[in-house]
């Protein structure tokens, strides 16, 4: 059933282009038109809503985050992306002007379903986005966007992660055609870089020494910290609760701008720091911060796009990720992170698909 691999995890980051094609594809013609039948909200809707929230838990939170970014960007609605434990107890502003994108692989999840429960109660329109057909969550929302990832087993989520986040490109692209608040060429752009995902990710996975040898360098260590900005920040945070969860290793997620108000004091010789700095806009302030942190002794594995090859002069390792648009990097980025967690929990010892104290499913407050 492990397909020939030893555990359901490599299997499911494996089965990822696929993932990312069996989601993206039924819904782009050949002409570049979204079409999400599985979402029906007019563009009289839409034109209504002022607020989005996007809620979610774990790695679908992390996949939520992109989904903030694109539709602030594309659609021009501001987004509070937010955990479902501290938003549905928190004081939220719902009404019918509100919509809600839950995203959920499990479809489940007790907090996620309270989240969705009070938005429509308070009359607010909900897309879930699941991986589970017939799911509590899929039942329950106005509209509901499949993640075509198939079964994920492994209780650490990879696949289900990645086909989140081109859900969330497709519907803030969907949305942003229907207000028309994004130009043809741009469109264009993330159309052909959202095509090209699946066979730039399965590069990735036919090319691993590199990462299997920055693992080795990790696997002792107390503690590792990863930072990034913008979209990076993002996927430092999935790349560090990937690594804690299946390796109990310590690791912590660093918005990198923020590390000189506290978090650098933890720095010492050897500490190891992932530096993700894929964001061209970004790309000098990420260089300062690894500056920063290697003068504090860090051995830092620095993850950027292929071309960025003067980094090498800062960090100790750098791993490359194929040429893709700014606003997409996440799906191909998280990918050597996913394996980096896997291969040090390997050299752990550690019960990669079934890590202590964790369910699959979280039905339970
Ligand atoms: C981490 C992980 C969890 C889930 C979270 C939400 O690898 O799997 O953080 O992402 O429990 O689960 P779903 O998406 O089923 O609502």
């Amino acid at each position: 059933e492990k397909g020939g691999y030893d555990h359901f995890m490599i299997k499911e980051i494996y089965e990822q282009p696929k993932a990312i094609k069996d989601t993206l594809s039924p819904r782009i013609n050949k002409d570049n038109v979204i079409k999400l039948d599985d979402i029906k909200i007019t563009k009289e809707e839409l034109e209504k809503i002022n607020r989005v929230y996007i809620i979610a838990c774990g790695t679908a939170y992390h996949a939520g985050l992109l989904g903030k970014v694109l539709i602030e960007k594309y659609v021009k609605i501001p987004v509070i992306a937010d955990v479902a434990s501290e938003f549905r107890y928190g004081s939220p502003f719902i009404d019918e002007n509100t919509l809600m994108i839950v995203v959920s692989q499990s479809g489940e999840t007790a907090d996620t379903l309270a989240a969705l429960r009070l938005a429509k109660k308070n009359n607010a329109k909900v897309y879930a986005v699941t991986n589970v057909v017939g799911s509590t969550i899929s039942r329950e929302a106005d509209e509901v966007f499949y993640t075509w990832a198939g079964p994920e087993i492994a209780v650490a989520s990879t696949k289900a992660y990645t086909t989140q986040l081109v859900s969330m490109a497709l519907i803030a692209l969907d949305m942003a055609v229907k207000k028309g608040t994004i130009d043809k060429k741009e469109y264009d752009k993330v159309l052909n870089e959202l095509r090209g995902l699946s066979e730039k990710a399965q590069r990735i996975l036919d090319n691993t020494e590199l990462i299997k040898k920055a693992s080795e360098k990790i696997y002792k260590a107390q503690s590792v910290f990863f930072i990034g900005r913008g979209i990076d920040y993002d996927v430092a945070r999935e790349g560090s609760l990937k690594l804690k969860e299946i390796s109990y290793i310590h690791s912590e997620a660093m918005a990198a701008g923020e590390l000189k108000h506290g978090t650098i004091a933890l720095i010492e010789e050897g500490t190891p720091v992932i530096a993700i700095a894929t964001q061209e806009r970004l790309y000098d302030k990420m260089l300062s911060n690894i500056k920063e942190v290697k003068a504090r002794g860090a051995y830092v594995i620095a993850l950027t796009k292929q071309g960025n090859e003067e980094i090498e002069k800062t960090a100790d390792t750098v791993i490359y990720i194929p040429d893709v648009v700014d606003e997409l990097t996440s799906v191909l980025s998280v990918i050597p992170l996913q394996l980096l967690a896997y291969y040090v929990a390997v050299m752990r010892g550690c019960d990669v698909d079934k890590p202590r104290n964790l369910a699959k499913s979280v039905t339970v407050e």
